[in-house]
């Protein structure tokens, strides 16, 4: 068979069955729900699941959406988060669109990805390392500069204080830090010159600091491409503020 055709099969019987299991669930009734417990367990037993995080369950409402239903208190908080940087940054074609949300926040309906899931396919599609992305997020290169200099005086001042024939192994080690943050420097430059990455580094570092978020959270796994195949960020909802109330003494 054309591999064409085969596709368009596949797709369509995929169709069938997502609608198949959609077809029990109904929005207005769930809207109408009161509990927490009441959303989850409708939602659980009408709808596919898709993903379970720390604040909020998540499943698909239909081919190119999703319900997020918040579980805990910070799942309301990081719906809140979410609807508020939506509404706040329409123009951010960054983050997933949200379509619809409870006024209270228990639950947002918002633009369905295929996470990227590993930092393989992150590297892949991105260009970037995917943990050279919290440096990005946590140093500029204003603050590499400035540890460069911190570096330089303090190699400086020990060269002139008379100890350095006693301790000559701590010359090495200041100079060992300085070519670090160089070549760190340099990494900086060469990301910034491919306008792909530099855009989308650009755009992410832009978020983080506008909405507080806490850049541990803004991690490879909680982007990845919705069905145009644009990259998506969909767990925006991180901010300093609720992550350190719940999460402090997690690791995420
Ligand atoms: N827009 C989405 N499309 C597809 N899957 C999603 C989407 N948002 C979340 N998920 C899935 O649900 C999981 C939990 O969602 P997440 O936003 O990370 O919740 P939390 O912030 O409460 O941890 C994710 O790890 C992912 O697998
Ligand atoms: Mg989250």
């Amino acid at each position: 068979m054309d591999l064409s055709v085969l596709n368009l099969l596949i797709e369509k019987t995929v169709e069938e069955t997502l609608n198949e299991a959609l077809r029990k669930f109904n929005l207005s009734f769930f809207k109408k729900l009161h509990l927490t417990q009441e959303r989850i367990n409708y939602a659980a037993k009408n709808l596919p699941a898709l993903g379970r995080g720390l604040g909020r369950n998540v499943y698909a409402i239909s081919n190119s959406k999703v319900l997020k239903v918040a579980t805990s208190e910070s799942g309301f908080e990081q719906n809140e988060a979410e609807v508020s940087i939506f509404t706040h940054n329409k123009d951010n074609h960054l983050v997933t669109k949200i379509y619809d949300f409870d006024p209270k926040y228990a639950w947002v309906i918002s633009e369905l990805v295929k996470e990227f899931g590993t930092e393989e396919k992150f590297q892949e599609v991105i260009g970037l390392d995917a943990y050279f992305l919290y440096t990005l997020l946590t140093k500029t290169e204003q603050d590499i500069e400035n540890d460069i200099q911190k570096k330089q005086k303090e190699l400086n001042d020990f060269m002139q204080s008379g100890m350095a024939e006693e301790e000559p192994w701590k010359i090495d080690q200041l100079n060992s830090s300085i070519r670090w943050f160089k070549t760190l420097l340099d990494d900086y430059q060469i990301i910034y010159k491919d306008p792909k990455i530099g855009h989308f580094v650009a755009d992410v570092r832009n978020m983080t600091k506008t909405h507080n978020l806490d850049p541990s959270d803004v991690a490879y796994r909680h982007f990845g491409q919705n069905l145009k195949g644009e990259v998506k960020f969909f767990d925006y909802g991180g901010t300093e503020a609720i992550m350190k109330k719940h999460y402090s003494r997690i690791k995420r």
